[in-house]
Parts: structure tokens; sequence; C-alpha cells
């Protein structure tokens, strides 16, 4: 019997490369050698579509369910204790929680966490001590139970317990770091995201289930202690004089993924945005200078974002701090963001412009989430795609406000758009939004499908709506939703309603089936008419697809000509397979160029006349880099397709040389061109 193997590849270490040098740098042969900063995100697993799976190397898909909800947490009264030497933590919970239903029951996430005691207080009632803890530990639950049912109405849950500061950077955790002296320490850190605030707390561990946090730590008198709010108390600890105990101002309604506490050694600068929040850059001590380029930024990016989304930042102060030992590049805490040191200090006296885009663009990334993710959270993982889709886009329209002079959109497509086509490309690919069950396939799906593809479909989004409306829309969906938590459609509702355009229609397309496009287009001209014929066709870098079924996206397409290189003159939306477009007004001498600023996710097969009238343009320089880019990503991956190894050499040379040389991209294309003779679709 044939089986039909599930395709899937692991891809460990997936990068997002920001090349230093744009245009050299879109070349994908090349990109590995010269990285020069990356963004890590997880390993990951990218799922085919597989027809069926091969049930002996593919593990099950765990059976899932989610938390009940008979009962809910409604504010967590959390004191934690670190001890920095002997690795461990003591904690103790007071959760002040709804019963919905009565139950002799609760069911919470917990993770390598001993409870030592739990208790019941109803509201007015008596306490009624817990009579068993159930650890499921593969499910990363453990069920309370209690002699009596606790009856509909409030109560106070009170849980005692303690965990190791583990040496796995997830959960509560311990970073090594060494003083100016040279002494080795530790700092007690965090990092929740997706599913590990479970390590630190017995807590309902799920997005959607929000409560506000009333935190304290006891820590060493000399250590610094922040969390995601002010401290509006510090005394010290009864028992022992040498510790502190730090308690920090209620937070607002949240998810329990985006709460942090640090404890540790550092340094600060401070600076106040415009919009009157107090903003610190913490750094290991002995290097806050280092810290003040970060702090230049996210004092100029959260009135950009107030302003942007037209919603203030709700939290008095944040915090944007370097961790030693850190496994993502940073995460979007609020009100307290950790950063590994790499995407968030730069040493004035030795850095480059890489580094500080770079910088700029982490800074400008977390920030966002501020808004989008913080404040608006989705409902389950399904629609983090969108959260970090989201933020991959935005991050580059903040930068781009902040330091205009950096280019930084060209950073973009040469490294975020030109990397989700290649990948794209491949059969192995999947579409950007998963079904999510359990949170053990949330890892699998932060690759930069989700990210870069995620930020390419959103730019296109953004520049078929039009700024305008898109920010309309973007704030009554961030008023709307404030607070609580939201579905990827509840977005597109709220930007169809500001725009009247089908964004659900056109985005579902983009976000629901892997791959996209190959747009083919011919001109002819018809007096002082250009007539454009266009079709579309899936492209596949193993060849022409050949499936049954071709499928088919919403393409929103732009034009422009010669006479105004940098304006679009037409726009259309291609909702079939091939159709007509006249263009009124081109001379028979114009070019006539597709997707102006190479903004709409697909890549474009021009007839040779077509492509050959764009070489005055080329070569004189008014087609724009960020077109030229586009442009030769193009070609380049439609000859590749049919390259031997020699070939191949020949050609990125070519390219390569024509970078330099905007004369020798005539040879480029006139080589495109013969291919095209030889290969007219
Ligand atoms: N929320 C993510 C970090 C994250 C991802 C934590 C997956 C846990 C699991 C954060 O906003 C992020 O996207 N960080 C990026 C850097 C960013 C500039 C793209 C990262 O860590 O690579
Ligand atoms: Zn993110």
């Amino acid at each position: 019997m044939l089986l039909v193997l599930g395709r899937r590849v692991l891809l460990s270490f997936v990068k997002r490369v920001i090349p230093q040098d744009p245009v050299l740098l879109s070349n994908p042969i090349l990109q590995d050698f010269r990285t020069i900063k990356f963004r890590v995100i997880h390993s990951s697993t990218v799922f085919a579509s597989a027809t069926r799976q091969n049930t002996d190397t593919m593990p099950e898909r765990r059976p899932f369910v989610r938390l009940p909800t008979d009962v809910y947490p409604v504010n967590y009264g959390l004191c934690l204790k670190p001890d920095l030497i002997d690795f461990t933590f003591e904690g103790k919970l007071e959760a002040i929680v709804k019963v919905n239903l009565a139950t002799n029951q609760i069911v919470m996430n917990c993770a390598d966490i001993d409870i030592i005691t739990a208790s019941f207080v109803p509201e007015g009632g008596e306490e009624i001590n817990a009579t068993g803890f159930n650890y499921q530990n593969e499910d990363e639950k453990v069920t309370l139970s209690f002699p009596s049912a606790l009856q509909k109405g409030s109560g106070t849950l009170k849980i005692d317990f303690v965990g190791e500061l583990n040496d796995k950077m997830k959960g509560f955790y311990r970073s090594k770091y060494a003083t100016p002296a040279g002494e080795i320490r530790y700092a007690a850190v965090t990092q929740f995201e997706a599913t590990d605030a479970r390590r630190a707390f017995p807590c309902w561990d799920e997005p959607a289930i929000k409560a506000t946090f009333d935190i304290s730590l006891i820590v060493p008198k000399d250590r610094v202690a922040l969390s995601n709010m002010n401290v509006i108390d510090r005394k010290p600890h009864p028992e022992d004089d040498s510790l502190l105990e730090v308690k920090f101002a209620t937070t607002p309604i949240m998810s329990t993924y985006l709460v942090a506490f640090v404890i540790g050694e550092y340094d600060f600068v401070e600076g106040q945005s415009s919009d009157g929040v107090t903003v610190r850059v913490y750094t290991p001590t002995g290097k806050a200078e280092q810290g003040k380029f970060a702090l230049e930024v996210a004092v100029k990016t959260l009135p950009f974002y107030n302003e942007y989304f037209n919603v203030p930042y709700p939290l008095p102060k944040i915090d944007l701090i370097a961790i030693a030992d850190f496994a993502a590049g940073a995460m979007e805490n609020w009100g307290l963001v950790t950063y590994r040191e790499t995407a968030l200090l730069i040493d004035p006296k030795n850095s480059c412009s890489s580094s500080r885009q770079w910088v700029a663009l982490v800074v400008g990334h977390e920030l966002a989430h501020q808004w989008f993710g913080n404040l608006v959270t989705m409902e389950w993982w399904t629609h983090l795609w969108l959260n970090e889709g989201f933020a991959s886009w935005i991050e580059y329209l903040c930068v781009d406000h902040c330091f205009p002079d950096y280019d930084i959109w060209t950073q973009f497509v040469s490294a975020d758009y030109t990397r989700a086509l290649d990948l794209d490309a491949l059969d192995n690919s999947h579409p950007i939004e998963v079904n999510v069950g359990h949170p053990s396939e949330v890892d699998e799906i932060f690759d930069a499908i989700s990210y870069s593809k995620g930020a390419s479909v959103i730019r296109m989004l953004h520049n078929y709506i039009g700024d305008k409306d898109f920010r309309k829309g973007m704030h009554s969906y961030l008023l709307k939703f404030q607070h609580k938590n939201a579905a990827t459609e509840d977005l597109w509702d709220c930007l169809e309603q500001a725009s009247g355009k089908p964004i659900a229609l056109v985005m579902s397309s983009w976000t629901k089936q892997m791959g996209f496009p190959i747009i083919v287009v011919d001109q002819e001209q018809q007096g002082d008419d250009r007539i454009l014929k266009i079709s579309q066709k899936k492209f596949c870098a193993s060849g022409p697809h050949n499936g049954e079924d071709c499928p088919n996206w919403m393409v929103p397409i732009s034009i422009c000509t010669g006479e105004d290189p940098g304006c679009t003159k037409l726009k259309v939306l291609l909702d079939s397979p091939e159709t007509t477009i006249t263009i009124n007004n081109v001379s028979p001498d114009q070019w006539v160029k597709i997707n102006p600023g190479t903004v709409g996710f697909y890549r474009i097969q021009y007839s040779s006349g077509m492509l050959e009238s764009l070489l005055p343009g080329i070569r004189d320089l008014t087609l724009l880099p960020v077109d030229r880019l586009g442009l030769q990503n193009d070609l380049f991956s439609l000859l590749h397709k049919q390259a031997d190894m020699q070939e191949e050499k020949n050609r990125i040379e070519r390219v390569l040389g024509a970078i330099s040389a905007p004369d020798l991209i005539q040879k480029v294309l006139t080589f495109a061109l013969s291919q095209c003779t030889h290969n007219t679709p």
C-alpha cells in the first residue's frame, strides 16, 4: 500500500535577515554569508498541506481542551521571593476569583511548581482548605479539590508554592552576568510568552483570561526590582533586614503571558516622552551610555504610536531592559520590555548604522505590541500571526517616521519581503493562518512566514486601503476591543467599515492559503490608451503549478508609468484568473510598470516588449531603487528556476554587477529577454 507522506520540514533557527546593503543582499544566496543581524525566531516546524500523515514519524496531535470557565480570576495578588544563591523561589498567590458555577474543583495551569497549601475563602465566609492537588504534568495543569462545593460568587484563592529559578530561559529563570570586577552573579528574570507564566505561579495561562495584577517582590536590598508597573511602596522585610519588599501598582486587566519581573543589578538612563510617559533603558552596570540610543528611539516612538492609533499609552512608565541570557530577540511585556543585549545596546564609539537600525526596529516592534497585542490581545494563539505580522510591518512605518534618512522600507523589501517570497514559493510552505490547538503547537508557527509574509501582506493591505482609512479602522479596532480580546476577523471588520472595501474577502485569500501568484502581463497600445492583459497563476519555485485546483488570490494591483515613476496611476483589484485593464492617456513611448514601491506580494512576469521598455528607466535611474530591487528579484527568481549550476553562477555575477554599474542591468535584462522569448508563457 502506498502511503502519501505528510511533508514536514524542520527549519531550525529561522532568521530574518537585516542586511547592511539592501540591494546587494537581495540575492538570497548571498544573504547567509552577509548576515549582520538577525532576529531569532524559535526553531519551527513548517507544515505543508499534507494529504495524509505518516503516523510513524509524525507526533500525534495532542488532544487539547481549554481551561474550564466555571472559576476565573479577577485579580492576582502575587508575592515572589527569589533566592539568587540557591536558585529557588517562594511564592504566595491571593487571587480574587469568580465562581460562575458551583464546583468543588479548580483547574489551573501549573508547571514545575510545588504547591504547599491551597485554600478558598468565599466572600464573607469561612476558609476552606483544599484536600488535594492533582497535577496533570503532561497538560501543565493542576486540579485543586475542595471538601465541599464552592458556591457561585466571589472569593479569594490562596496558594503557597515553591519553584526553581531554572536555567532554561523560560518561566522565572536565572540569568548569569559578570560584575565590572569580573565576579559571576545571577539575576532572576521572566519570559512567559507563549505559555510559561505557569512556571512562575499557578494561573489561568490563556490569552483570553485577563485579570489585574498586584505584584510584590522580596529582593536583596542592593538589587533593582522591576515589574510591569511603577513602584508604589518599598519597605524592609520584617524578618530579614537584608531584604526589601517592593510593591508595584495594580496593572490594567491583562493576559498572563505579558506579566514580567526582573531582579538584578542594572544602571539606567531615563527620559520623558512628549506624552508624559517615563521611559527608562536598563543596561548592565557601567554601561548606561549604551542605553542612550534605545532611549532616543523609545522617546520618539511612543508619541508616534500614540498619534497613529489615536489611543494613549495607558501605563505611567515603560522600561526597556537588556537581559544577559535571553532566548528570543525581545519580548513585549506590558511596561517592562525585555531584550537580548544586542537588540538594545549601542556602544556609541563602536557601532555601525546597521546595528542602530536593528535596535530601532526591535524597539519599534515591541512598543507597537503595547497597543496591538497588549491593550487588544488575540483571543487565541491562532491569531498570533496577526500580532507578529502587524508589529513586523509597523516597526518599519515607525522607524521611517523617526529616522527618515535610514530609507528603511528598502531594507524591508530586501529582508522581509523577498525572504517571504522565497520561502512561500516552496512546496513545504504553509498558510499564515493555522489553527492552533495545543499550546505546544505555538512555537511551530513562530516562523518567517508569520513574521515576514504576515508583515508583507499587511503592508499590501495598508497600501490597498490607503493610510487615512487604515488609521481610522485601526483606531476603531483598538477602541472597540481595548482591554479585551479579538480575532483576526474583528480587525478585518473594522478596516472594512472604515474603507468600504471587501477586506475580509481579500485578506482571507492571502492568509488562509499558502503561496502567492505570479502576475503575467502583456500590453498593447490603442490610440492614447494602453491596454494591459493581466493574469494570475500560482508561483512555485519547483516549476509550473500542476495541481488540479489552481488557487486564486484577490490581488490589489497598482500601476505606474514613466511619466511619474513614484506615483500610482491606477489601482485595480484582480479578483479573477485574468482581466484586461485600460490606462488612459499613456503615450506610446511611456513605459508601464506594475507594483510601484514593490508593495504587492506577488511576482511579475512581463512580456518581452514591456520588459524592454523598462530599460531606459533603469539606465537613467528614474525607476526608484525599491522598484529596481523588486524587478531584479523577480527576474532572478524566474531565471533561477531553469538554471543549472554554471549558468546560475554566471547569472548571479551579472545581477550583482548590474547593481554597482547600472549599465550592466541592461545586459541582465537582455539575457532575461532572451529567456522570455524562449519560454513565452
Ligand atoms: N512576542 C515576540 C517574542 C516571542 C516570540 C516570545 C515567540 C516567545 C515566543 C516578540 O514581539 C518578537 O517578535 N520578538 C522578535 C524580535 C522582533 C523585533 C521581531 C524576536 O524575538 O526575534
Ligand atoms: Zn513581536
